[in-house]
Order: structure tokens, then C-alpha cells, then sequence
């Protein structure tokens, strides 16, 4: 597989996956195991964050699966509570000490703190110290408005790598991408395949898109299956998606979607399905705990 996995350029020339693998709710008993799963299938792009607790298995998996540390490419993200430029500058070399890293390929704003915005503007700028430093290959941010962006482009000096947003057949925010790529700021897609309208609490008023009769159609035209159209539909409109999954076919499913393509109808089709109905909670509305 991983002769075949493309690769997408950042706004500072460095390559990253196509397509990744996450592992939020990834419990840490089982993310050692999944994360070696992953890179056994090719996957190169690692997705963890500060407040998934899991950091610790997944060093563990990258040191012992023998893959070179120049091939693989490691995202994680501050949370919140950190936020701030000293407590930003401590929270990473806590995540890179619990990775078993010395460098971060990308590290990520979780979120905007709307109740404190100069304190995501601080934890941002230590962002940027580390990058200039040479301790991270590229720096960005999640789940930021074009309200957001406009604020942090004007208050800062590296415009972020990546904007890690929800994106799903059924959530697709064409605003936020459209803002995301003509500042030069690739889309990164959490919940690529709907993960969020099952698992949360409030996910029985939600559809899940791996059922959308458009999605089950073109699954069957195609002997893919739903998660393999939706990720294929990702790739092609050129946003990074990072599925999760603990469970060893899912994640050799997931992967397995470069030997086929949409036609543009079809993925027309696809952005048609868009409700603009969120799952889970607003990013705008999380506090510090
Ligand atoms: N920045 C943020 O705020 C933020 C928020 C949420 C997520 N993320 C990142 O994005 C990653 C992916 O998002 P996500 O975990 O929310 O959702 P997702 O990847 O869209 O979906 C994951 C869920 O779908 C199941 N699944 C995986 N592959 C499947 C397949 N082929 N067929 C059917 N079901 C399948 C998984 O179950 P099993 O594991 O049981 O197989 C899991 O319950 C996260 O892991 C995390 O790294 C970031």
C-alpha cells in the first residue's frame, strides 16, 4: 500500500498522506495494536491528540513497528487547558516525552477558545516558536470559523498548515473549505465517514451517511463498500481524511480505495447530500475544564 498513497503538499512545501489514520476514542488498551495495524496497511499519517490519553500507545507502536521515522508522518494537538505561550510550550514536550518523539511532523490548535481568544493567539505563537525552532515540520489548527481564521491570519505570521474541521457526506462545511483553500490552508477531515452521527450521544436524531442510499448505490456499482466511496470521495476533492477504527478489516478497508474513481456527477452527487446538521458538539461553545 504504500507505494501507492499520494501525497498532498502544505502551504510550506511539506508532503503529507493523503490519507491518515486517528484514534480518537481509540482505547489506549487497544491503540497499540490498531496503530500497528495501520502502518502494517500502509498508513503513514497518525492522527492523536493531547486529550485522547493515548499518546504513550502510540509511540509505543511506531517505535516497535520498525517503520523509519523520515516515512511516517505524527500529528497531535494541544488541548485547551494549555493554552497560553508557556503552558502551550510545556504541554509539548509533555505529548512529544509521551510519543517517544523528538519532532512533531504537525501539531494542532484542538480548538478555538471563543471565551479567551487571546489565549488561543498566545498558544498559536508558541506554535509558531516551535516551528521556528525546527521542533515541528508544520503547525495548524482544528475546528476554526472563517471568523476565527480571518482573526488568527491578522494576529500571527504563520498561516496555519491545516484547518482539522468535521467533514462527512452529511456535514460537508463548503464555507470553511472554500476559506480554508484560498488562504492556502489544506482541509483536514475528523469524522471522514460519519464516525461522530453513530457514536454521539445524540447520534439517533443523526443519519449516518455509510447508509445514504447515493452512498450504498455507488458502493455497489463499484464492489466498494460505503466507507470506501465516502473516503475515495475525500481523496478526490483533495481533503486529507483520517478515519479511525480498532478493527483490523475496517482499517485495511479504509485504506483500500486507490484503485478506483468517482466520476464528477457522482461526486457532485455526493456534495448535494450536505444537511448542514453538526454532530456532536459545537466547537464554538467548548470551554476550559
Ligand atoms: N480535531 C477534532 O476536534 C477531532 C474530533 C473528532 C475526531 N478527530 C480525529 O479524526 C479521526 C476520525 O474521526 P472519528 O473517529 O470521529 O470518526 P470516523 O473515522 O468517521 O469513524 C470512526 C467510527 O466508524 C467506525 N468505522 C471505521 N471504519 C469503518 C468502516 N469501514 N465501516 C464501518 N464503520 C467503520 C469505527 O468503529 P471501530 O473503531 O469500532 O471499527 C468508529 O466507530 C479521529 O480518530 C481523530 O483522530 C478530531
Amino acid at each position: 500500500m504504500t507505494g501507492i498513497m499520494p501525497m498532498l503538499t502544505l502551504n510550506n512545501q511539506t508532503a503529507i498522506p493523503a490519507l491518515g489514520f486517528g484514534v480518537y476514542r481509540s482505547p489506549p488498551a487497544r491503540t497499540t495494536v490498531a496503530v500497528e495495524t495501520a502502518l502494517a496497511n500502509g498508513y503513514r499519517l497518525i492522527d492523536t491528540a493531547a486529550a485522547y490519553q493515548n499518546e504513550v500507545e502510540v509511540g509505543s507502536a511506531l517505535s516497535q513497528s520498525g517503520v523509519d521515522r523520515a516515512g511516517l508522518f505524527i500529528a497531535t494537538k494541544l488541548w485547551v487547558d494549555d493554552y497560553g505561550y508557556d503552558s502551550a510550550l510545556r504541554a509539548f514536550d509533555a505529548s512529544l516525552g509521551r510519543l517517544g518523539l523528538d519532532y512533531l511532523d504537525l501539531y494542532l490548535l484542538h480548538q478555538p477558545l471563543p471565551s479567551d481568544f487571546d489565549a488561543t493567539v498566545a498558544a498559536y505563537q508558541a506554535l509558531q516558536t516551535l516551528y521556528e525552532q525546527g521542533r515541528v515540520r508544520a503547525i495548524g489548527v482544528c475546528n476554526f470559523d472563517t471568523g476565527e481564521l480571518a482573526e488568527l491570519l491578522a494576529r500571527t505570521d504563520v498561516v496555519p498548515a491545516v484547518n482539522q474541521i468535521q467533514v462527512h457526506p452529511y456535514f460537508s462545511q463548503p464555507d470553511i473549505r472554500t476559506f480554508n483553500l484560498e488562504a492556502g490552508i489544506l482541509t483536514e477531515a475528523w469524522s471522514p465517514i460519519g464516525g461522530v452521527n453513530r457514536y454521539w450521544p445524540n447520534s439517533g436524531e443523526l443519519k449516518d451517511p455509510l447508509h445514504d442510499p447515493v452512498i450504498t448505490a455507488l458502493a455497489a456499482k463499484y464492489h466498494k463498500t460505503p466507507a470506501q466511496v465516502i473516503l475515495r470521495w475525500h481523496v478526490q476533492l483533495g481533503i486529507c481524511a483520517i478515519p479511525k477504527s480498532v478493527t483490523p478489516k475496517r482499517i485495511a478497508e479504509n485504506i483500500d480505495i486507490f484503485d478506483f474513481s468517482l466520476t464528477a456527477p457522482e461526486l457532485s452527487d455526493i456534495n448535494a447530500l450536505d444537511t448542514g446538521i453538526r454532530g456532536g458538539p459545537n466547537p464554538q461553545e467548548i470551554t476550559r475544564s
